[in-house]
């Protein structure tokens, strides 16, 4: 059954939280929304920090300064956001240490950590520069609280680019490295980068759409995403891996 948005599209603004004139429970979820936001947009800028220390390839250097830059200021943007209605950038990354560890936090984690060479950059990018893209567009641009519609329109743009530099590499990197190679790192990632929607059905997603903050559930979102890469897959000769059905996915 569909849940009814109670709250319209850019309808609540600081002032009206801030003065109290919203249901205490919206700002809870406004708050953790926002601050996994302001999270996943900070571990993107480091692992883009990461990736600069650890690609040698000077093609990709001024893309990836780019995106970092970008994806700094998409943190800044939430964050302030946040700061606006009284959480620090310390309090919100301190409300976040438990879902940092969960499986939805992976993909960022693992990029701003771990990642390293070229196949992991361009990875990291399907898995948090697309799927940023379709969360955004999908659940964030129309969002009840007007300052989230308005830092996601920005976002938007940018991370449209982000995505077409992904699938640009896509290409040339099998080229490059090879199918198999590819392949590989598909497998390696894309269980990652599914999860990284978060799981369905869940009470704090029901909250956020019966609030006007997401338009759809996670899982309609990640299959909207699987949709679309298993399509470019095929297109270039690759195989988009099988995962389990329930989340937290893994490779079949
Ligand atoms: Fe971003
Ligand atoms: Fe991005």
């Amino acid at each position: 059954m569909p849940i009814r948005r109670e709250i319209p599209s850019r309808s609540i603004d600081a002032a009206a939280i801030n003065e109290r004139r919203v249901d205490p429970h919206y700002t809870r979820i406004l708050t953790r929304l926002l601050a996994a936001h302001a999270l996943a947009e900070k571990l993107t800028a480091l692992g883009y920090q990461r990736a600069l220390e650890t690609i040698d390839n000077p093609e990709l250097i001024p893309t990836i300064e780019k995106n970092l830059a970008e994806e700094r200021k998409h943190a800044r943007l939430i964050y302030r956001a946040l700061e606006e209605i009284g959480m620090n950038q310390q309090a919100a990354d301190r409300s976040m240490i438990t879902v940092l560890k969960a499986p939805s936090f992976d993909a960022p984690s693992y990029f701003a950590g771990h990642a390293s060479g070229e196949l992991d950059l361009l990875m990291a990018s399907i898995s948090l520069d697309t799927t940023g893209l379709i969360m955004i567009g999908v659940n964030y641009k129309d969002s009840s609280y007007a300052p989230h519609a308005d830092a996601a329109e920005i976002i938007l743009e940018e991370e449209a680019d982000h995505e077409i530099f992904a699938s640009k590499q896509l290409g040339e990197a099998v080229a490059k490295f090879g199918t198999e190679a590819v392949n590989e790192a598909f497998r390696k990632w894309i269980p990652r980068a599914v999860n990284f929607f978060g799981p369905p059905g869940t009470g704090f997603t029901y909250d956020c759409l019966r609030y006007g903050l997401k338009t759809r559930d996670n899982e309609d979102l990640a299959e909207i995403f699987t949709t679309m890469l298993s399509r470019r897959c095929e297109q270039l000769g690759l195989d988009f891996p099988e995962l389990t059905p329930g989340y937290p996915h893994a490779l079949a």
